[in-house]
């Protein structure tokens, strides 16, 4: 290859990076497929690590996969097959018969080296998870559970995505649902607005919580154009007890994710969170995703 093309694509590059993708509604759900197809277009790499069947609700649970016993969700693979295993035209849709922790560490400890030039991946995803993973809901979300190990044990900036619309849907559908474009259209656009700044995307431990409200098919919010982004919290504060949050939109208190994603109109929340406990970060970690996030964000 010539230098100059060498370095064009370089610099066309510059904020491409490696990704690995996880959820819990498994490896063969239509969202994690449409995501990696968004990222994939928008110039990133990445590998889809994700549970063999349905592992909605597992929260952090780890355990050592085992071959199949009856076939993966959506007959994705048959009854028998290996305990890890990927789409033979398309390597990078790998599938672990076991929790969503266990799939996404083993896309970070091994796949990882080997799509990624033996580098670790820049950043993890998670989910779009079908349905809302909102408030104490973070506790038992498999979706959050990968994502909180990948920014905790592994030190990997990560993003849990989840969408209020849609029901678990194959792959394969003859059609795919407008919501599960919208909803990868949207992840894409956070992503890339978070790494648009360079290293480090987030502080050490923190995991960012994104919850798309509604897309309703034919009447509003119908593209990720008419979404808005809010910065949130988690959990709902306790008057008097829980400290401030960064200042922003004229108060120290940020609306709850869940009023957020509640309130007419299209919304997104993005919560920080700390992957250890899955508790709300301070304002000083709020405050530097405000930073990061500033042209995208707006108030309520
Ligand atoms: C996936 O698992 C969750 C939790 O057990 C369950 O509520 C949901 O109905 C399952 N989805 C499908 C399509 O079976
Ligand atoms: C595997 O990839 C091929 C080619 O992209 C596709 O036609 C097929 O449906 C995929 N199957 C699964 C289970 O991902
Ligand atoms: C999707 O793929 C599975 C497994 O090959 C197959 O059983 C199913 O009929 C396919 N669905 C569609 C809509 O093509």
């Amino acid at each position: 290859m010539h230098f100059s093309l060498a370095l064009a694509l370089l610099t066309l590059s510059a904020h491409a990076i490696n990704i690995v993708s996880s959820n819990d509604d498994g490896w063969a759900e239509i969202n994690i497929r449409e995501l990696y197809d968004s990222l994939t277009a928008a110039g990133h790499s990445v590998v889809i690590s994700a549970p063999a069947e349905n592992e909605s609700g597992t929260g952090s649970d780890d355990a050592t996969p085992s071959a199949l016993t009856s076939a993966c969700e959506f007959d994705s693979c048959p009854a028998g097959s290996p305990a890890y295993g990927y789409n033979a035209s398309q390597p990078r849709f790998n599938y672990v018969n076991s929790y969503p922790v266990t799939a996404i560490k083993y896309g970070i400890n091994t796949l990882a080296s080997k799509y990624f030039s033996g580098s670790a991946p820049d950043l993890a995803v998670t989910g779009p998870n079908v349905g809302s993973n909102l408030g104490w809901e973070v506790f038992f979300s498999g979706t959050v559970g990968a994502a909180t190990y990948a920014a905790n044990t592994a030190g990997i900036p990560a993003i849990a995505f989840s969408g209020a619309t849609g029901s678990q849907t194959a792959w394969n559908v003859s059609s795919v649902p407008l919501y599960s474009e919208v909803y990868a259209q949207l992840a894409t656009k956070l992503t890339d607005e978070l790494i648009a700044g360079g290293t480090p995307y987030l502080p050490d431990n923190v995991w960012l919580n994104v919850n798309f409200g509604a897309v309703t098919d034919g009447e509003s919010c119908t593209t990720a154009d008419d979404f808005k982004f809010v910065l949130s919290r988690i959990h709902t504060a306790i008057p008097l007890i829980t400290a401030d949050d960064v200042e922003t939109c004229g108060s120290t208190r940020l609306p709850t994710e869940t009023t957020v994603v509640d309130t007419d109109g299209c919304y997104a929340s993005v919560s920080v969170g700390v992957a250890s406990d899955k508790l709300d970060a301070d304002a000083t970690v709020q405050a530097v995703v405000l930073d990061r996030l500033s042209s995208l964000l707006t108030c309520l």
